[in-house]
C-alpha cells in the first residue's frame, strides 16, 4: 500500500512551475511566465491590514468571513446589477480555495464537469481531487476562444453536472460575449446543469463593453456559483483573499467545508479586502492603464513577427499567440526559446491539448521586459 493516495498521484503537474524551475538554471532571463501583477497593492489596503492587527484583531473570525467584508462584496455585486445578500457570500483564502470548496460542495464522485480546453491548468486538479471527472471541451481561435454551444451540447452525458466558465480567460484572454453567455445559460436550464464561473479577471477588460456575468440571466443566479477575489484586480496575490457568491444553501455547505480546511481567513487581510472594495479605486485604474498599453505593445509586437499571430486579448493580462506556422510544437518552441534566448513563455499544451500550436505570454510585466522579450522571440523565429 502506498503512503500517498492514488487520487493525488493522478493530479497533473503545473507546466508553468516546470518552466519556472528550468529558468532557474539560466542567466539574463526574460520571463513572461507568471500571471502575477507586478504592482504593489493600494496603500490604503495595506494600512487597513496593519490597523487591524494593531487593534488586536488576531483571532478566529466567523467561518464565512467578517460581516463587513461579506457586506462589501454583496454591495459590489449590487453595484454591478447582481442582487446578492451578505449570506450569499463566502470569504476564502484566495479564489483558488473558493474554487476548491465549490467543487467539494457541489460535486460527487463520478460527476462530470465540462471545462474549456485550453483552460487554466488547475481546474483539472481541483475536479479530480474530489473524485469528479473533468471533460475538456475544445475552444477555438476562430470562435474568439469562446465555447461553441453545440460543442458543449455534444459533450453532455447523463453524468454531466457542471459547466465551468472562465471569462476573461486565463490563458487566452478571451471574454465571453453576452450572447454566448445567454446561449450557455439556455443550455444549462434545458439540461438542468449548474454553472461554476471563475470571474477573477472581471475587472481587467480592454474593450468598452461592461462586464457580464452568466448569473445575471433570468433563472441563472439559483444555478450558479461565482468565484472571484482580490489577487488580480487589486494586486493582492499574497494576501490570499477571495470570495464566492452563490445561493444560500451552497454558501452554507461551503462554510461547513471551509471550517474543516481553514476555520476562517486571517482577519487583518479581510479588513484589507474591505478597504480595497470600499476605498479609492484610482490605483486600480492606473494599473489597468498600464496593462492596456502593455497589451498594445505585446500584441502589436507579436503580430509583427513573421510566423506568429496573436488575437488581441479582450481581458486579463495574457496574450495567447499562435506559433503553428513555425513548424514547432508548443513545447519545442518554449523549450528552445528558453535555452537559446533565455526567454520564458508557457507552452499552450500546459493548458490542455487545445493549446497545441500556441504559447501564453503574461504581460503583467514592465514595458522594457516586453520589448526585450519580443526582440528575442523575433530573433529566435528568424533563426528557424
Ligand atoms: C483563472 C484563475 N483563477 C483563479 C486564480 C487564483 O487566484 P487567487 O490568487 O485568488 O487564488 C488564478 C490565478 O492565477 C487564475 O488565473
Amino acid at each position: 500500500m502506498s503512503f500517498v493516495s492514488e487520487k493525488s498521484k493522478k493530479l497533473p503537474h503545473s507546466v508553468i512551475r516546470e518552466m519556472f524551475a528550468l529558468q532557474g538554471e539560466l542567466e539574463d532571463v526574460v520571463s513572461f511566465a507568471l500571471g502575477e501583477p507586478d504592482f504593489p497593492p493600494p496603500k490604503h489596503v495595506v494600512d487597513a491590514v496593519m490597523d487591524s492587527f494593531q487593534r488586536g484583531e488576531t483571532h478566529y473570525t466567523p467561518n464565512a468571513g467578517i460581516p463587513a467584508l461579506r457586506l462589501a462584496v454583496a454591495e459590489s455585486y449590487q453595484n454591478r446589477g447582481l442582487q446578492y445578500d451578505s449570506d450569499e457570500i463566502l470569504i476564502g483564502a484566495g479564489a483558488i480555495s473558493v474554487l476548491c470548496l465549490a467543487c467539494m460542495a457541489i460535486l460527487d464522485a463520478g460527476d462530470e464537469v465540462l471545462l474549456p480546453d485550453p483552460g487554466w491548468a488547475n481546474y483539472k486538479g481541483l475536479i479530480l481531487q474530489v473524485g469528479a471527472v473533468p471533460v475538456p471541451v475544445k475552444i477555438y481561435e476562430e470562435n474568439q476562444f469562446m465555447y461553441d454551444v453545440e460543442d458543449l451540447r455534444k459533450a453532455i452525458t447523463s453524468k454531466t453536472k457542471v459547466i465551468l466558465l472562465n471569462s476573461p480567460s486565463n490563458p487566452t484572454g478571451s471574454v465571453a460575449s453576452a450572447e454566448n453567455l445567454r446561449k450557455i445559460a439556455e443550455l444549462a436550464k434545458e439540461k438542468d446543469l449548474y454553472i461554476l464561473t471563475d470571474e477573477i479577471y472581471h475587472a481587467l477588460l480592454w474593450d468598452d463593453e461592461p462586464y457580464c456575468s452568466i448569473a445575471a440571466f433570468p433563472g441563472m443566479k439559483e444555478r450558479t456559483v461565482i468565484v472571484d477575489g482580490f489577487s488580480k484586480k487589486y494586486a493582492m496575490t499574497g494576501f490570499r483573499l477571495g470570495y464566492g457568491a452563490a445561493p444560500k444553501e451552497v454558501i452554507l455547505t461551503m462554510t461547513k467545508l471551509l471550517e474543516n480546511v481553514l476555520s476562517s481567513v486571517n482577519e487583518g487581510m479581510q479588513w484589507g479586502g474591505v478597504a480595497a472594495l470600499k476605498g479609492n479605486q484610482d490605483e486600480v485604474e492606473q494599473m489597468k492603464a498600464h496593462y492596456k498599453s502593455r497589451r498594445e505593445l505585446m500584441v502589436n509586437g507579436l503580430n509583427a513577427i513573421e510566423k506568429i499571430s496573436c488575437l488581441p486579448p479582450k481581458g486579463a493580462f495574457y496574450a495567447f499567440a499562435n506559433i503553428s506556422k513555425t513548424g514547432l510544437s508548443a513545447r519545442e518552441f518554449a523549450l528552445r526559446l528558453l535555452h537559446e534566448k533565455h526567454t520564458v513563455v508557457v507552452p499552450g499544451v500546459g493548458f490542455g491539448e487545445g493549446g497545441e500550436g500556441y504559447i501564453r505570454l503574461s504581460y503583467a510585466t514592465d514595458e522594457r521586459t516586453i520589448r526585450e522579450g519580443l526582440k528575442r522571440i523575433g530573433e529566435f523565429t528568424a533563426s528557424l
